[in-house]
């Protein structure tokens, strides 16, 4: 399995292009199943997680090309909407083709995606708002049949604004008969981003970013060229990485709106911080300063998928802050990695207690999942000595080979792929 091997302590400089959403990039691609013929989706990342999904399309009968960062994706040949257990294993969040898949076929069949290392991860509000639509689900073992023979707009109320579950009732709506809508909807970026692609494609969305999102029904959608909002926690990531290294980077191409939380909380750590259009300047010459609280929430509340970074900025502060969970209950495995770093942390529930240290120290550790695998990129950047991370995989479905993007800031870090025993 690839490791990557990093020299810490050098401050990252320079200047950097921020890749496309994967968050945005995955459904979009799922939602190019509702309409028959070829869409065009520039600025999709090469990712593992993009891959998976550009596979599956495959397997469904689909055409998919993806050529530098631009997608072409023909899904005139599609022939089937049932996905296969070992692919739906590979990414968890094929789960919201559900929507797309039965809005277009009338039937679809999945399997339970299975928990994973942040938590149980359940689907029943993806499977209650479809039901509301006029699914019939049935359930044998982990396989989940879908069957519609229309769907018909509801009034659906989320009792948690899940993303995926948001995503996946506005692709089944979108050509249901009559109008839907989802109360206490997920108001992510991405979910904006989808609104925008559907609408692209002839649909009569409206609410997204907001709480409420009203999707009036539609005969058909036509495909359409598109690109995808640039990705949020890939720039989050590279922000709390210049200043946790002490160093001086510019983010180019970036939507500064949607990283508020994150500014508002590097700023209160004495993070300098320059917003200018789509460039953002981060500065950190000193010692940054403790965060009494930083609570993880549904956007635009501070996001989970930058919590674990966040926590290796205030490992390295000056004093005491305390950082609590409350999206997935298992997703603080980073702690004890950062703990064999010489970090002081101590969990109690979901909330992390961190005492600043001076600095860390280079050692083996392991990525359990693909955020906890980015924090310990960064801290081993930060710290003193030499650093392996293994387990890369879950870092490679998320960042476009990460290793090269730091490099160009000036890191010392590489790519170590042993050669396989014959
Ligand atoms: C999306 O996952 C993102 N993934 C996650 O990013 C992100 O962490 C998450 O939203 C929260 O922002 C993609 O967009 C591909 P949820 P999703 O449904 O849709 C519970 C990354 O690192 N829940 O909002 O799966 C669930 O258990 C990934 O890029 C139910 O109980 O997130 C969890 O505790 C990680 N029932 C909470 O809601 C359901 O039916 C949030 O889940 C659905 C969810």
């Amino acid at each position: 399995m690839d490791k990557l091997v990093i020299e810490g302590g050098k401050p990252l400089s320079g200047s950097i292009v921020i890749q496309g959403a994967k968050n945005a990039a995955l459904p979009i691609l799922a939602a190019c199943m509702l309409a028959e013929g070829t869409s065009t989706i520039e600025h999709v990342p090469r990712l593992l997680d993009i891959d998976v999904m550009l596979n599956i399309l495959r397997e469904l009968g689909c055409r998919a090309e993806h050529v530098g960062d631009t997608v072409v994706l023909d899904t005139e040949t599609a022939h089937t909407s049932h996905v296969p257990e070992s692919l739906m294993g590979q990414m968890r969040s094929s789960i919201f083709l559900m929507g797309p898949l039965l809005a277009r076929f009338g039937e679809t069949q999945v399997y339970q995606p299975g928990g994973c290392a942040i938590g149980e991860r359940k689907i029943d509000l993806h499977l209650e708002g479809l039901q509301a639509l006029g699914a019939e689900i049935e359930e044998i073992g982990n396989r989940i049949i879908c069957r519609a023979d229309k769907l018909h707009g509801a009034d659906i109320h989320l009792a948690f604004p899940s993303v995926g579950a948001t995503e996946n009732i506005m692709m089944a709506a979108v050509l249901a008969e009559g109008r839907t809508t989802i109360s206490n909807a997920a108001r992510e970026p991405e979910i904006q981003d989808l609104q925008k692609f559907l609408n692209a494609m002839g649909a009569k969305i409206m609410g997204a970013g907001t709480d409420t999102i009203t999707i009036e029904g539609v005969q058909s959608l036509t495909p359409c060229t598109y690109t995808v909002i640039p990705d949020r926690i890939v720039a989050g990531t590279i922000m709390v990485a210049a200043a946790a290294t002490r160093g001086q980077v510019t983010l180019l191409n970036t939507n500064p709106a949607h990283l508020s939380s994150l500014i508002h909380v590097l700023r209160r750590a004495g993070v300098q911080i320059l917003v200018d259009g789509d460039i953002i300047k981060v500065g950190c010459p000193g010692r940054p300063r403790a965060v009494e609280r930083v609570v993880t929430a549904p956007y635009p509340a501070f996001p989970t998928d930058l919590q674990s970074q966040v926590m290796v900025l205030l490992a390295l502060a000056d004093g005491v802050s305390i950082l609590k969970e409350t999206i997935f209950e298992g997703r603080l495995k980073h702690v004890d990695e950062l703990s064999r770093m010489g970090a002081d942390i101590r969990v109690d529930l979901n909330s992390a207690f961190i005492r600043g240290v001076p600095r860390l120290y280079g050692a083996t550790v392991e990525a359990t999942d693909l955020r906890a695998g980015a924090a310990l990129v960064i801290a081993g950047l930060a710290a003193q000595g030499k650093t392996i991370v293994e387990q890369i995989h879950h870092i490679d479905r998320g960042y476009d080979c990460i290793e090269t993007m730091l490099s160009r800031l000036g890191a010392r870090i590489s790519r170590y792929s042993p050669v396989p025993k014959n």
